[in-house]
């Protein structure tokens, strides 16, 4: 499946009925029984009408013919685990719109010179993030460090490939216990160093954002907060991401491994006496 991304196709306006039953079988067993609509509204669910359009288009183009069960509900996303019409796994992301964490978001948009004249509209700000997530997976995965291949994005909702074994999720790095902890960290900071090194930041790196399938393969998600360089905090948050990264192995693991030299390592010594300066 190729990758999508087509801005004016994503923010025009267009008119769209919406089929029900066909949207039925795509949620997830459990939401199918609900009998409108407005049953799901009422709840404060996921699934209200402007979301349900965005799937159904994604329906219409391939890249989804099914919800197939929750991976997680968190406060900013719901992520699900999906098909594509062929019946290959994907994962979904749904973002919510009644999300508080809106305000946390515009730290991260404001400054990112790709979007600018954002309107403080909620659901606008809600869809140029989710936007941010997929145009951020695409340069990281072209960059070639290891995050899920982005399929399409729709409004609020995001497909790209689904990480796990077989139908089930692979755990987060703070759910298992390595056997050799200091190979995956050096990994991990020489992709964040490869990220620098091309212009971004993750800038959200942490135990909680890291999938691993096995010791030798791990994929980084959640790169919604990804900036360019260009951003005016981007340094701070590298710095940051790596003194996350190598604290949570330090503690994890009883290492005493000094996070300043790994600073030094992923953005060298003069830019890290000028940001000590700020
Ligand atoms: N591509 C994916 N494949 C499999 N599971 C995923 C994928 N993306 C996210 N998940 C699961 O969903 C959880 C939440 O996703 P994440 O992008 O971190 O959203 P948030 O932290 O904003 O809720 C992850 O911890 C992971 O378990
Ligand atoms: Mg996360």
């Amino acid at each position: 499946m190729s990758v999508e991304f087509n801005e004016e196709e994503n923010l025009e306006d267009e008119i769209f009925e919406v089929d029900e039953e066909l949207l039925r079988q795509v949620l997830p067993k459990r939401f199918r029984k609900e009998k409108t609509i407005e049953d799901r509204e009422i709840e404060n669910w996921v699934f209200d009408r402007p979301t349900l359009i965005a799937l159904a288009k994604l329906i219409n183009k391939g890249y989804l013919s099914e919800l197939v069960s929750t991976i997680s509900m968190g406060k900013e996303a719901n992520v699900f685990r999906g098909k594509d019409s062929a019946g290959f796994p994907v994962a979904v992301k749904i973002y919510k719109k009644d999300t508080t964490l809106f305000k946390d978001m515009m730290p991260y948009l404001d400054g990112d010179p790709r979007f600018k004249r954002i309107k403080r509209k909620r659901s606008h700000i809600i869809y140029t993030w989710c936007q941010k997530e997929f145009k951020n997976l695409q340069e990281f995965y072209e960059i070639g460090v290891p995050v899920p291949k982005p399929f399409a994005y729709r409004d609020n909702v995001l497909v790209m490939e689904f990480i796990g074994i077989d139908d089930i999720p692979a755990p987060r790095l703070k759910d298992i216990v390595l056997e050799d902890p200091r190979e995956m960290l050096n990994s991990i900071i020489e992709d964040i160093r490869k990220l620098y090194e091309n212009g971004f930041v993750h800038a959200d790196m942490s135990e909680y954002n890291i999938l691993v399938k096995d010791e030798s393969e791990y994929y980084i998600i959640d790169v919604g907060q990804g900036v360019p360089l260009a951003h005016p905090m981007a340094y701070r948050w590298v710095v940051r991401d790596v003194v996350n990264i190598v604290n949570y192995f330090n503690r994890r693991y009883k290492l005493c491994l000094d996070p300043k030299k790994y600073v030094l390592e992923v953005i060298g010594e003069e830019i890290l006496a000028d940001y000590l300066m700020l």
